[in-house]
């Protein structure tokens, strides 16, 4: 066993050795090969500038990328923290490593992208995730990884801004803006007449769900989209003498999360909400011919509330006569 594991790891470190042969005697013609078919992919691998950020303000710091310099004012900025990329590789602990970029180009040559978080940068999004991820060490050991984003290939620079003094993701007044650009659907919904108070930064995507994955249904923050609803509405989770049988199953059966045109954000309205599970057949005091028809003979079931004028406590009773959810 032993002496497998070791004859493999000299494997690997030959393995190693021959690709850093490779990238150092065969990397130009490797290069230009692979350049012509538009990527250099995950292998690009470059010396590091010899100056860090100042080579790259040489031809960085002019008016033309002054929205650049927002970033010495966030949190990766603080030069004192060894933590930030500022406190160590500076602009090419997250862009890679530079020296070809910045380096001299021959007339008529043109520029080596950087190798990261560029339009033209050779790196696939996994790896630009990881120099993230490197650092962010939360990102990488929580659910991420099979979450829906991960899954469907949305990186961490999708929703975060890094030029910025403060990445709009993480302040709930512009959050929803970052989600919404991609989530046309949930754009509509909470624009609605009866909605959370999202659109108004009160609350963000972020109160219910868990943008970088969770176990759960929808990334919700919570197992259940009870429980997630309980965290802020813990007055419907009783308990109750007399429950309502939808209302421990599931909010959304009647409630729409992102809003909604009918009062309480309900998805239909009375009675015909209530006549998905109950039939009016039998019902006391429900006439049964067109009498009962709005403007003949307005009557309680229709009027107003409507169901809800008798059964007012639809999320459960504590009266010990409430059996009817009338009181
Ligand atoms: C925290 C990581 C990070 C650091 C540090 C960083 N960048 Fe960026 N940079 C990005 C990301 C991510 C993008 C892609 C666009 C975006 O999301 O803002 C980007 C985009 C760019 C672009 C191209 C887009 C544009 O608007 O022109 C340039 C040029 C650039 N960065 C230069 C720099 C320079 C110069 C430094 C050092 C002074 C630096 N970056 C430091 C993450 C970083
Ligand atoms: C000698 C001048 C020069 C230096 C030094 C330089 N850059 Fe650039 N950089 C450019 C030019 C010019 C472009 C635009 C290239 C283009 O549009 O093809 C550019 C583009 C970029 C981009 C966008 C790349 C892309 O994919 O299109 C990034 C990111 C970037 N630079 C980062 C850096 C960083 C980080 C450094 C320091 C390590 C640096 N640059 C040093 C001239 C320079
Ligand atoms: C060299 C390490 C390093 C790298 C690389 C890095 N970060 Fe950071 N990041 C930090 C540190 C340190 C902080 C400040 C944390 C603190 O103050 O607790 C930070 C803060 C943040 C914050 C919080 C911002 C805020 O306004 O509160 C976000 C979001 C973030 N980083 C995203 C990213 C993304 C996305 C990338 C990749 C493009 C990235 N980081 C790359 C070290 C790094
Ligand atoms: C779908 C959008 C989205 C993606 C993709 C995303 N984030 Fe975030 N991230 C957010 C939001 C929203 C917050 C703010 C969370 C909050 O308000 O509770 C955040 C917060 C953060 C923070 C601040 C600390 C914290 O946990 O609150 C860091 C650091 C961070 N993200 C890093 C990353 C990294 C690294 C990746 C890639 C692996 C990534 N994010 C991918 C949306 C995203
Ligand atoms: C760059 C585009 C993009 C951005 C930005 C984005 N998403 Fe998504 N999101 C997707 C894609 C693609 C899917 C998968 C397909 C779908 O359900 O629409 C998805 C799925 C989801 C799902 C469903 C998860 C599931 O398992 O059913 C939720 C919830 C979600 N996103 C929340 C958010 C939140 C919250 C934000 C902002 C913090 C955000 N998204 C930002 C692209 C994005
Ligand atoms: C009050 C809690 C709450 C808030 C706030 C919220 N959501 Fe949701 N979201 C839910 C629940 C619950 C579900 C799953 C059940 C459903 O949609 O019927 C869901 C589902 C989703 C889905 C998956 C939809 C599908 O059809 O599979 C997406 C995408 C989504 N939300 C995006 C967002 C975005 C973007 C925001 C911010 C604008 C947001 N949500 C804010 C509770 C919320
Ligand atoms: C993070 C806290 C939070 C969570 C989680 C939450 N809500 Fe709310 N809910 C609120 C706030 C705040 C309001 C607005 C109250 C107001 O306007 O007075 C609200 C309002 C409502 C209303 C409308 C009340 C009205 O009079 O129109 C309904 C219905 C509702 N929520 C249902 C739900 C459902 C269903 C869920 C779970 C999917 C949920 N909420 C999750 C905070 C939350
Ligand atoms: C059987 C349908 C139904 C179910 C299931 C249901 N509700 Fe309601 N909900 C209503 C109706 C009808 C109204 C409006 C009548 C009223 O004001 O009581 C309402 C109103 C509300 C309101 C605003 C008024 C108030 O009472 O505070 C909130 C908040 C609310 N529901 C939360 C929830 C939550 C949380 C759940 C899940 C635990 C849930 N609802 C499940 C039918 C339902
Ligand atoms: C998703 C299906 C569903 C919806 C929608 C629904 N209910 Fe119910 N309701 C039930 C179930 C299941 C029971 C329990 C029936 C039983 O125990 O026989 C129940 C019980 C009741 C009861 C108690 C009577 C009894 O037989 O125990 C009343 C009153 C009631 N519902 C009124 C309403 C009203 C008013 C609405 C509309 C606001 C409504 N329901 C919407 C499924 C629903
Ligand atoms: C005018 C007041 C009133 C209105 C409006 C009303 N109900 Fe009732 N409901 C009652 C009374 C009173 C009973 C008890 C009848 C009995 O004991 O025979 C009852 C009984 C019920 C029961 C239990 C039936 C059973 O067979 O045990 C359900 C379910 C119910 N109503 C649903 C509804 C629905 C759905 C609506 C709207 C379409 C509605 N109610 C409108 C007064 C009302």
């Amino acid at each position: 066993m032993q002496t497998l594991r070791a004859f493999s790891d000299k494997a690997g470190a030959t393995g190693l050795m021959l690709a850093l042969f490779a990238t150092l005697f065969a990397f130009q013609p490797i290069a230009n090969a692979q350049e012509e078919e538009g990527a250099k992919g995950d292998d690009y691998m470059p010396e590091y500038s010899r100056r860090g950020a100042d080579e790259c303000m040489r031809c960085h710091g002019d008016d033309e990328s002054a929205h650049l310099n927002a970033i010495f004012e966030g949190p990766h900025g603080v030069m004192a923290d060894e933590r930030t990329p500022f406190g160590g590789n500076q602009c090419e602990a997250c862009h890679g490593p530079g020296g070809d970029h910045a380096g001299r180009v021959g007339f008529g040559e043109e520029r080596p992208p950087m190798p990261a978080f560029g339009p033209n940068a050779p790196w696939s999004e996994e790896r630009e995730n990881q120099i993230c991820q490197d650092c962010h060490t939360e990102q990488k050991h929580g659910f991420w990884e099979g979450g829906t984003h991960q899954r469907q290939d949305v990186g961490c620079a999708d929703c975060h801004e890094s030029h910025v003094r403060r990445d709009p993701m993480t302040v709930a007044s512009t959050q929803s803006d970052g989600c919404l650009a991609c989530h046309t659907q949930q754009r509509a919904q909470v624009h609605r007449a009866f909605a959370h108070p999202v659109r108004h930064g009160e609350m963000s995507c972020a109160s219910c769900h868990e943008p970088h994955g969770a176990p759960n249904e929808a990334m919700l923050s919570s197992p259940t989209v009870n429980q997630n609803c309980y965290q802020c509405h813990a007055e419907k989770r009783g308990p109750f003498l007399w429950e309502h049988a939808p209302v421990p199953e599931d909010c959304t059966l009647c409630h729409r999360p992102h809003g909604s045109n009918n009062p309480a954000m309900l998805t239909r309205r009375s009675p015909l909400l209530c006549q998905q599970c109950h039939s009016r057949v039998g019902h006391a005091g429900i006439g049964r011919s067109t009498d009962d028809l709005p403007g003949r003979n307005p009557s309680a079931f229709l009027l107003g509330q409507s169901c809800t004028n008798c059964h007012s406590q639809v999320h459960g009773s504590n009266h010990p006569s409430g059996s009817l959810l009338s009181r």
